[in-house]
């Protein structure tokens, strides 16, 4: 079972050649060389992920993750990757269900759920995202938006299953348009993310999953999200992009 400990990922989405990637691992290095404050994830794109790997080996500290798989083993599924070829090539993490992948390639709970266990039976943990869209926000059905997404994916999964898992909070509406929630909107959809687990799963897995909140995160606000009783840490696109940003969101790590 993974522990409830904090964790900072940086989702690098398409962006990063194989040299951009290797240029900002180098800087993160020597900037984290003696940070222990959290876990810190780098999703760079699959491209980047055997080169990048290989730089980690000297700060394992730093881990590696991908941001999708496929389900499958193997097998006749052009353009995709499986588990076991992220875990080949060093990855500890994956993203399953980034609200892009639902929205540009159509991926359905069951499909997820499918990417859940293929994910937790080769050895990664999924970082499996959750998060209502604006209308939804605004006419305040985000609650039941949330409840469903849970239960879609999450219903009747295994224990040693979820116990691997780590779930992210992130509203559509606050990915990449600089408006990222407040703390207080973090922590009331963290704290109901947890009570629908508890709902569904019982109370002492509940209380130990990682919850992280992702959408506009920035050196500026990331202080006051983590500082939520139920925001155990963050999930950074744009903001880890670059060294400087991605380092003093992770400085801000009590
Ligand atoms: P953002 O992206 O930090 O650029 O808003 C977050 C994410 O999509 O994971």
């Amino acid at each position: 079972m993974r522990a409830r400990t904090k964790i900072v990922a940086g989702n690098w989405k398409m962006n990063k050649t194989v040299a951009e990637a290797a240029s900002l691992v180098e800087k993160l290095q020597k900037q984290l060389a003696s940070f222990s404050g959290c876990e810190v994830v780098l999703c760079p794109p699959f491209t980047a992920l055997a080169s990048v790997a290989k730089l980690l080996k000297s700060t394992p500290q730093i881990r590696l993750g991908a941001q999708n798989l496929h389900p499958a083993p193997k097998g006749a599924f052009t353009g995709e990757i499986s588990a076991s070829m992220l875990r080949e090539v060093g990855c500890q993490f994956v993203i399953v269900g980034h609200s892009e992948r639902r929205r540009y390639f159509g991926e359905t709970d069951a499909f997820l759920r499918e990417k859940l266990l293929a994910a937790v039976s080769a050895g990664l943990h999924p970082i499996f995202c959750v998060g209502e869209d604006l209308p939804d926000r605004e006419a305040g059905r985000w609650p039941d938006h949330l409840r469903s997404q849970l239960q879609g994916v999450l219903h009747a999964l295994p224990l040693p299953v979820l116990s691997e898992i780590v779930l992210a909070y992130e509203p559509v509406w606050a990915i990449g348009t600089g408006r990222n929630a407040t703390p207080e909107q973090a922590q009331e959809a963290h704290a109901l993310l947890r009570q629908e687990l508890e709902r569904l799963h019982g109370q002492s897995i509940a209380s130990r999953l990682t919850l992280q909140y992702g959408g506009s995160v920035t050196p500026q606000n990331a202080r006051e999200l983590l500082a939520q009783p139920d925001v155990d840490g963050l999930l950074v696109g744009g903001a880890s992009l670059e060294a400087e940003s991605f380092t003093s969101i992770l400085l801000s790590v009590e």
